[in-house]
């Protein structure tokens, strides 16, 4: 049993946000906009021991199941990331994530002259493209560090 596994116990029902790139797990929650505000359990584990990761960030989630839609914006920033879905302490689902074509409404385009930095009502949409994802507005790419170009809060 793991060091993570001591300190934080199995959960009855939700999900089981696993093998997220350590020092990612805040930003997974802020995408998920989850932040305990509605009263269900969360479990933070950051750089735990891994096998296959070396270090890695985990997440537990109660009382919540995440749709495919949700997790698929997970992996722009977690793409080894694993879905498990508990069920009565049951592991009844595991998923890994899918990378989306496009996402909208998620991040902001670094290019301040973007239409949609400017005073207009227009909501950002990236295409996921092999190396990074590309602003459907003025074509800026953004290759690396993803996360810190997050629009949520
Ligand atoms: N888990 C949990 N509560 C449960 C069941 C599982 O918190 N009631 C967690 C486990 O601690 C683990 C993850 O969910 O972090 C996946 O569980 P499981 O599939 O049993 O573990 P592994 O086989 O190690 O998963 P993988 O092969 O994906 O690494
Ligand atoms: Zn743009």
């Amino acid at each position: 049993m793991s060091d993570y596994q001591l300190r934080v116990s199995k959960i009855r029902n939700g999900t089981v946000i696993d093998h997220i790139a350590a020092g990612q797990a805040l930003n997974v929650l802020a995408i998920l906009g989850i932040d305990g505000s509605d009263g269900h359990g969360v479990s933070i584990g950051m750089n735990v021991s891994s096998d296959r990761l070396g270090r890695k960030d985990i997440l537990k989630v109660e009382d919540r199941e995440l749709s495919q839609s949700e997790v698929d914006v997970l992996s722009l920033i977690a793409p080894e990331a694993t879905i498990n879905i508990v069920r009565d302490f049951d592991v009844v689902e595991k998923n890994r994530v899918e990378r989306p074509d496009r996402v909208s409404g998620l991040l902001s385009c670094p290019n301040h002259n973007c239409i949609t930095n400017a005073d207009e009502p227009v909501e950002t949409a990236f295409d996921v493209i092999s190396d990074g994802v590309r602003c459907n507005y003025c074509g800026t790419i953004i290759h690396e560090r993803i996360a810190e170009h997050l629009a949520v809060e």
